[in-house]
């Protein structure tokens, strides 16, 4: 029988079609191969979605419970347990010996996350019931209430880069799949539980942070060092809006500051791509230092831009911003569309080009102190384009992949 069958009788496990899982054990299915795509077990599967009629078809016709899934190190009956699933443990506990059985347990330990099965179109991303974290002694226990979808995110799932960038980011981020399955950078939420040594939070406090490359916040809870990248959040934000200042925030803090725009007050200031989270918080960055500033945006997104008090527009669609006469202290290319040398002729005698495209913006708590200032100052506003809940990852994916979101996409993940 082909392993293509084997994917198939996968996704039967997944969708709880037992007459089609019978089918492919007369079949003679190989019940315990760990196909490489998944590197996990129906048996294992069929406890994560909880469908224990699978559970005790499999093991009545030979599915192992030993196999331990390659990601998570665990077995079936280790899973069930993570996942408070009695029933599930009493099932695969009369298939194991003695020794190796496992004690019910009372409190269920698991959370819903989006897992990103390999790198792909947005269907490659699943949510699973997995097992809690469990703060570490200089750890806090979030629990996440918002994320959000960012260019970035879209990007990892996707790999969409080019020539050696692909082989570093699969290098950085994992061969075949990323090696940090639970995608997402931003997060609000509130502090569930502190480690022992915690001194900075306490259980209750409203927190928003960013993890990096740690990844991790597409999930119901993270736990995460009390030194990173995690303050209090704004205190006038809702979780949607404190979320949604971050990423974009942060961005153009960075290569504004890499473009001494502290340094040079009423400096003239030219945003490429002002529409999208960077470019929107781009502006509001630029206003707050006083500058003067024109966009480069879509007549679309006009309305936008006026909005965040920006009258000076070039509307891409109507006229080559790389024409005009007018000259600028700043360019950020915001969107990484262009290049210094064809906006060469657009600056001033010392004026200073940065874009997004020109290495990576580091992350520190001193921008996620600045973003918060901000808001509460309201000097900076959270442009929210759309919200999706957690269940609808795919289509929040979607829509982000498109390039042409206004501001941010919020993931509301508890309510
Ligand atoms: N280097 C880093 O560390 C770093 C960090 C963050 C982001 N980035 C990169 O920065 C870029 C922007 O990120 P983002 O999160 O702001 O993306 P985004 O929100 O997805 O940007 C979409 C926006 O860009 C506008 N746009 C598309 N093509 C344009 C063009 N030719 N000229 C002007 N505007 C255009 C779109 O508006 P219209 O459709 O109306 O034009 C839309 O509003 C991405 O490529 C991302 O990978 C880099």
């Amino acid at each position: 029988m082909s392993h293509g069958n084997w994917k198939d009788m996968f996704k039967a496990v997944q969708e709880n079609h037992v007459e089609l899982i019978e089918f492919y054990i007369r079949q003679g299915i190989d019940l315990n191969y760990q196909h490489p795509e998944y590197m996990t077990s129906p048996l294992i599967e069929s406890v994560r979605y909880n469908h224990l009629e699978i559970t005790k078809l499999l093991l009545a016709n030979g599915a192992l419970p030993e196999i331990k899934e390659v990601y998570s190190n665990k077995s079936a009956v280790e899973i069930a347990n993570d996942l408070g699933n009695n029933e599930a443990i009493t099932i695969i506990n009369q298939y194991l010996s003695p020794s190796k059985r496992l004690n019910i347990k009372i409190q269920k330990k698991s959370m819903k996350a989006v897992i990103c099965t390999k790198y792909g179109s947005p269907e490659v991303l699943q949510i699973r019931e997995i097992p809690k974290p469990i703060p570490k002694d200089n750890e806090i226990l979030v629990r996440i209430y918002a994320s959000a979808v960012n260019s970035g995110d879209v990007r990892v799932r996707s790999l969409d880069v080019r020539g050696l960038m692909k082989v570093i980011m699969r290098m950085v981020l994992g061969f075949s799949k990323p090696k940090k399955p639970i995608l997402g950078t931003v997060f609000s939420g509130v502090v569930e539980t502190v480690g022992n040594k915690v001194s900075k939070f306490k259980v209750g406090d409203k927190v928003f942070g960013m993890t990096g490359f740690n990844f991790g916040t597409y999930a119901e809870y993270i736990a995460i060092n009390q030194k990173s990248n995690v303050i209090e959040m704004p205190n006038n934000a809702t979780f949607e809006e404190a979320v949604a200042i971050i990423f974009g925030g942060q961005t153009a803090i960075y290569f504004l500051e890499k473009a001494k725009i502290a340094a040079k007050p009423n400096s003239k200031i030219l945003i490429i791509g002002a529409t999208g989270s960077v470019g929107t918080a781009a502006i509001q960055i630029a206003k707050h230092h006083k500058a003067d500033i024109t966009t480069v945006c879509s007549s679309e997104g006009l309305g936008l831009v006026n909005e965040l008090g920006v009258k000076n527009a070039i509307l891409y669609d109507k006229e080559d911003f790389t024409k005009q006469t007018e000259k600028f202290d700043i360019i950020f290319d915001a969107v990484g569309k262009s290049n210094k040398k064809q906006c060469r002729n657009l600056l001033t005698k010392n004026g200073i080009y940065k874009s997004v495209s020109s290495g990576y913006a580091s992350e520190t708590i001193q921008q996620l102190q600045l973003l918060k200032k901000l808001f509460e100052k309201r000097e900076l506003r959270a442009v929210i384009d759309k919200t999706f809940p957690m269940r609808e990852i795919i289509d929040a994916h979607k829509y982000v992949d498109t390039g042409r979101k206004k501001g941010n996409v919020v993931l509301k993940i508890s309510e």
